[in-house]
């Protein structure tokens, strides 16, 4: 190929906004969106995040209302997380009848049957001590015990309604077991959404502000992954894969582009990207203080993550960049 000036001349395509709009290689699409709520007992119950502006808690109720926006501008779906009353070591709440999310899915499945609910499945919003699993004498969350937790969450999610189980614990050999326990239950066409590569990352802090999940000592080194690794992601994604999963993901997105470009040209299925609470709070708080331009930055961000490769994007801006997206 010879590609010289001045007979090739990157600028004449950039010449109008049809031209732009003819040659544009990423497209966003509110239907490959996800949007994160938080929900918790009570009744007429708003509450504003103090680390994420413009996000809330919600009761049902208030819930119930604030998802005609999601169906309205035809969000691909929502993810689920729960605030209990009642925290346990064994995070019982998880997976009791009537636990708040076994009571969240239901109320949303009769007012809202076609929109689509995936559950997160973990321990930490439910544990006294705030880690993903159970813990021993020493402060260590036990892989093998927490699985039987995970499953038995996993299925109670299913049986209130539930369309996806998306365990985020970082557990080894998890989805094996709430594949196995699904499929016992007869919930074999319940796909699972892993979260496959999960860094230990300081962009969580807004997210365990919200739900309450602070772990109350150490941190979570030892089950999520450590931030300067790239190969053991391609390890964690095949085992997921190779237990089962449906839908792989990688979270953070921002700071892991080049995760997620690998993961998805190694395994080519289909790959969610988590632009998680810390990634959101950054613009929020940048865009306050008149540092840049919200609009801008989040269509800015959303689009890397798209072309980086996630197919899926779970983003705390679903609805502010659907409005935008119009
Ligand atoms: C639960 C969980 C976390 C997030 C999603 N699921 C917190 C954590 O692992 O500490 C973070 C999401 C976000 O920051 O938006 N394990």
């Amino acid at each position: 190929m010879n590609l010289n000036y001045p007979f090739v001349r990157p600028r004449r395509l950039r010449n109008s906004p049809q031209l732009l709009a003819l040659v544009q290689e990423t497209k966003l699409d509110p239907s490959k969106f996800i949007m994160p709520y938080f929900v918790s007992h009570g009744k007429g119950i708003k509450e504003p995040i103090g680390t994420m502006p413009d996000q809330f808690r919600y009761s049902i109720d208030e819930l119930l209302k604030e998802l005609k926006k999601v169906e309205d501008l035809k969000i691909g779906g929502i993810l689920l997380f729960g605030i209990p009353e009642h925290k346990d070591e064994f995070a019982s709440e998880a997976y009791s009848d009537n636990g708040i999310m076994q009571q969240t899915v239901k109320a949303i499945k009769d007012e809202y049957p076609d929109i689509l609910i995936i559950n997160d499945v973990c321990m930490c919003d439910y544990t006294s001590h705030g880690h993903c699993g159970i813990v021993d004498e020493k402060g260590y969350v036990k892989n093998d015990e927490t699985l039987e937790y995970l499953a038995k969450i996993s299925v109670s999610y299913a049986k209130a309604g539930s369309d996806i189980i998306a365990p985020s614990d970082m557990m080894d050999g998890r989805i094996r077991k709430i594949r196995e326990s699904l499929d016992e239950e007869g919930f074999v066409n319940i796909p699972i959404m892993s979260y496959s590569s999960k860094y230990a990352s300081a962009f969580y802090s807004p997210f365990r502000d919200a739900a309450d999940c602070f772990p109350k000592f150490g941190n979570r080194k030892s089950y999520q992954m450590d931030p300067a690794n790239s190969d053991e992601a391609v390890l964690e994604t095949e085992l997921d894969l190779e237990e089962g999963a449906d839908i792989i993901m990688v979270k953070p997105a921002l700071s892991y582009l080049d995760i997620i470009y690998k993961i998805k040209q190694t395994f080519k299925r289909p790959l969610a990207a988590y632009n998680v609470s810390g990634e959101y709070s950054m613009i929020k708080a940048a865009a306050k203080l008149g540092y840049i331009d919200e609009e801008l930055a989040v269509l800015e961000t959303l689009t890397s993550m798209k072309r980086a490769g996630a197919d899926i994007i779970i983003t705390y801006f679903s609805l502010y960049a659907a409005k935008l997206i119009g």
